[in-house]
């Protein structure tokens, strides 16, 4: 297996030339779209005998420098763009290209391509150079003019970056020319053409700036933007409030497309999103949607700041603007929803999927060091460990500090390419904070474990507790520094809570605890401080005094999950263990306490099986479903009467769309999970959806009939796909739902779903919606002992490794953490990695992880 061409982070030097402005003219056409490119360049390093400029899948038209023709003798067209070589004298010149593309053929979705019927574009990390030939790389920055024609009829709205400036008609064909003033990376450049519903809206600056708000949906779903216009209104005003960033130009658009690789693209001025992250109503869209809906438009917005007007060096520093925008944007979503539920859910996300590839052959810190295909590194380590990342410095600065830190970057730093390094100084030049350890953190991989032991001394009153990280070798990385990790803490009591900071920096720590007549209960890591592991033998009664005592709402709810998983881990040693009766005292305690319903909902909730296996040596797959279900049985067999008060309590409730409703709907449906395992409950399953007034309930009724009532679940689906046939967006939860299922047959039905006329591989969001869940959210039925759930996982990224290869790619997640599993699967999920290694034209994405992966 040839191994393809890596790029080392060590390996960075400046370009030699660099273009400060650029022409694009777009003459739009399915398989023949002309791009007219005029670059104006200038020398940056005077011995520089030659250009080599980006591009893939390009057909060059003409080349020429001032406007003279470039003889074929000073040009190489090679596998991955265009050598031109350049007279000596020539310091500053006007570089013309001409390229022909075929945007209908573009199934990739990477530069310009068609989604529908409309053409778009979508640019990083490296789509750009399969438009036009181009310096492709985010520190040469440049102002952009772009001249987009097309047929007028067809496509009534051209659109692009920046102000529109010009229009005009030209025969059957119309133009218009849009200008964007602040120079930019190509990977910010964006085209939409197309025809859509336009709903308008507008937003004064805190400084008194008019700024018009456009997003372009597809025809008939107008009804469908309000919230996603109300997000961007919250987030444009939160930005002002929180950081004192204002939005920049006069016009701010967002066209939803449906085929779009991830969720959405930041392009200056025209964010394209992936419609599931714009369109909503509440008879088509759950809570969680809503939710996401908020979160990624204010995600795009805030990288107007933190990724546009300042930008990554090269993209070994993509957590400089990921990392930092993802925690810009759980702190938006914290402050307009429930702050705990909000970090409840970003840490279950980040242990359920960031934790195991932090421990796959794919590990790489949150600045990579090696990259062969960018697109392998949005990953999670980028993305939510970075902003991990950033929170630590947060919390070691405190909210003061770290707005001061802001303010120094964006005065330090607006207008350029910058690296991590430069963020973390600005932090600590603000601060007075030494964050000289702090940032190996950036430069080193694997999950940190916290070995924690306490003593307390009955004579003195004085507690101590003793904290050791260990940092075990990664992949890639075999020895390791240690971090600087800050560590909140509780202490508690009868008499109450006292929070401590703690910043480990060495090896081993021990703190003293004075003035406590006997042992108080620690509650370890509060808030969840720091992305670490902890092992920290407390006896289950003192984590079931933390469940009911402690004033950090995630502390309690982790105290809760961390028993779950031991009983889970009993269960997998010993099938005849029994859960203490003390914890369904706890249960019962906690449904009947105050407590937000959307907590009560988040503890009744076990830790997924990503989350239980990552705390796992071996993994035994099977053994660990089957303990899953022994705890929720058991859970729901000792607490029904309590569930289904809680039940009775929130049904029956006209559909509300705000905060508490939403609450009450989350405790509502996870007790209608559990019920739904004890056969007296089932009716209840068909009731709430005949009588459900919105997405929510409706799904959670199918949700619970996939796992435990699969004749009624058939029933329901049926209706369900006569009313929502003609709405993708909700067919692809009808998709997951199937994926998801428990069933005998389950391959068969599998097969019928791929058969359905609505279904294709060449969409990302279809493809993901039965493939993807089948294999990250139906564990039981992947990881069956015949090794049908890898086979077919195989075969499908072995026909996306044609048609979209960042699909495909992203689809490998599963297998490739083969080695953590237990000999008999772990061999069977290597027979499926060398099976789609096999195959002819296998694309870089899959390379670069397959050669990750010692087969
Ligand atoms: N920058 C985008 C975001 O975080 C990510 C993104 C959108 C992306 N589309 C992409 C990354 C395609 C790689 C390829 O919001
Ligand atoms: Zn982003």
């Amino acid at each position: 297996m040839a191994s393809a061409q890596a790029r080392i982070l060590a390996d960075y030097s400046p370009s030699s030339f660099t273009i400060n402005q650029t022409d694009l003219t777009f003459d739009l056409d399915d398989h023949q779209s002309l791009v007219s490119n005029v670059m104006h360049i200038e020398r940056i390093d005077q011995h520089a005998t030659y250009l080599m400029l980006d591009g893939e899948h390009l057909t060059l038209k003409a080349i020429k420098i001032n406007q003279q023709p470039v003889p074929a003798k000073d040009y190489q067209i090679t596998e991955s763009g265009l050598r031109i070589t350049i007279a000596p004298q020539l310091t500053e010149f006007v570089l013309s290209i001409d390229t022909q593309i075929d945007p209908a053929n573009n199934t990739a979705l990477e530069g310009l391509y068609k989604s529908g019927d409309a053409f778009c574009t979508q640019c990083e990390a490296e789509g750009f150079r399969r438009i036009t030939y181009y310096l492709d790389r985010p520190d040469i920055m440049s102002t952009f003019t772009t001249t987009v024609i097309a047929e007028q009829t067809k496509y009534p709205y051209l659109l692009s970056n920046g102000n529109k400036v010009e229009q005009g008609e030209k025969g059957n064909k119309h133009f218009v020319v849009w200008h964007d003033p602040f120079p930019k990376p190509c990977y910010l450049f964006a085209l939409v053409a197309g025809d859509f519903d336009l709903v308008a809206d507008s937003f004064t600056t805190n400084s008194g700036k008019e700024v018009a708000l456009e997003i372009f949906v597809d025809k008939g779903n107008a009804n469908k933007a309000s919230h996603a216009m109300t997000s961007l209104k919250h987030s444009m005003r939160w930005d002002e409030q929180t950081f004192g960033l204002e939005y920049d130009l006069d016009i701010y658009m967002i066209v939803a497309v449906d085929f779009f690789n991830m969720g959405a693209m930041e392009n200056k001025g025209l964010n394209i999103f992936n419609s599931k992250f714009v369109l909503a109503d509440h008879e088509s869209a759950t809570d969680t949607d809503y939710f996401n809906i908020e979160a990624v438009i204010a995600h795009e917005y805030f990288h107007n700041w933190t990724g546009n007007r300042v930008t990554c060096r090269d993209w070994f520093q993509l957590s400089l603007k990921e990392g930092l925008t993802v925690f810009r944007d759980q702190q938006f979503s914290a402050d307009m929803n429930s702050a705990s539920v909000t970090r409840i859910d970003n840490v279950s996300h980040l242990r359920a999927l960031q934790f195991p590839e932090d421990e796959s052959p794919m590990a790489h810190p949150i600045r990579p060091e090696k990259v062969v295909e960018m697109n392998n590194f949005y990953t999670m380590t980028v993305y939510e460990k970075g902003a991990e990342v950033i929170r630590m410095i947060h919390t070691l600065l405190g909210e003061e500090h770290f707005r001061n830190g802001m303010d120094l970057y964006f005065s330090r730093f607006d207008g350029m390419a910058v690296t991590c390094d430069d963020f973390v100084d600005a932090m600590a030049d603000a601060s007075g904070i030494d964050l000289t350890q702090f940032k190996y953190w950036y430069s080193q991989s694997g999950t940190p474990v916290l070995q924690v032991t306490e003593s307390f001394n009955q004579n003195t009153g004085q507690l101590s507790l003793t904290v050791k990280q260990v940092n075990q070798p990664t992949s890639t990385q075999q020895t390791k520094h240690h971090l600087h990790i800050p560590i909140r803490i509780e202490l508690l009591n009868e008499k109450g809570s006292q929070s401590h900071l703690l910043g480990l920096t060495e090896e081993k720590g021990t703190w003293h605890f004075d003035g406590y007549q006997n042992k108080p209960v620690v509650g370890f890591l509060s808030n969840f401080s720091a992305p670490v592991k902890v092992e920290f033998e407390q006896p289950d009664d003192e984590l079931m005094f933390i469940m009911s005592n402690a004033v950090d709402d995630f502390t309690r709810w982790d105290a809760g999950q961390t028993l779950l998983i031991r009983f889970i881990t009993r269960l997998i040693d010993d099938p005849t263990y029994e859960l203490p009766n003390s914890i369904i005292l706890t249960y019962q305690q906690l449904l009947a306490s105050t407590l937000d319903p959307a907590l009560k909902a988040a503890s009744l909730t076990l830790p997924s099986f990503d989350v239980i296996t990552a705390y796992l040596e071996q993994i035994d797959p099977q053994k660990v479903i089957v303990a899953i279900e022994q705890v929720e049985t058991h859970l729901a067999r000792s607490l029904q009467d309590s569930l289904l008060e809680q039940y009775q309590n929130f049904t029956g409730q006209p559909y509300e769309n705000h905060g508490t409703a939403t609450a009450k709907r989350s405790l509502k449906n996870q007790c209608l999970y559990y019920l739904s395992m004890l056969d007296d409950y089932q009716p209840l399953l068909t009731e709430q959806y005949q009588q459900s007034d919105n997405m929510t309930d409706t799904l959670a009724s199918l949700g619970s009939a996939s796992k435990h009532a699969i004749s009624t679940f058939d029933k329901l689906m049926q209706d369900f796909h006569d009313k929502w046939q003609d709405t993708t967006l909700v067919m692809d939860k009808w998709f997951s739902l199937q994926a998801r299922a428990d069933r005998e047959n389950m391959f068969d039905v599998l097969t019928t779903m791929e058969q359905h006329p609505l279904f294709s591989m060449s969409n990302p969001n279809r493809a993901r919606s039965l493939i993807g869940v089948f294999s990250q959210k139906n564990p039981k039925h992947f990881h069956q002992a015949d090794g049908k759930g890898y086979e077919f996982l195989a075969k499908h990224i072995k026909r996306l490794n044609e048609i979209n290869p960042q699909v495909a790619s992203r689809l490998l997640t599963p297998l490739i953490q083969y080695k953590r599993f237990n000999d008999k699967h772990k061999t069977m999920m290597r027979e499926a990695l060398k099976d789609i290694a096999s195959i002819e034209n296998l694309s870089r994405d899959l390379q670069e992880k397959l050669d990750s992966v010692n087969l």
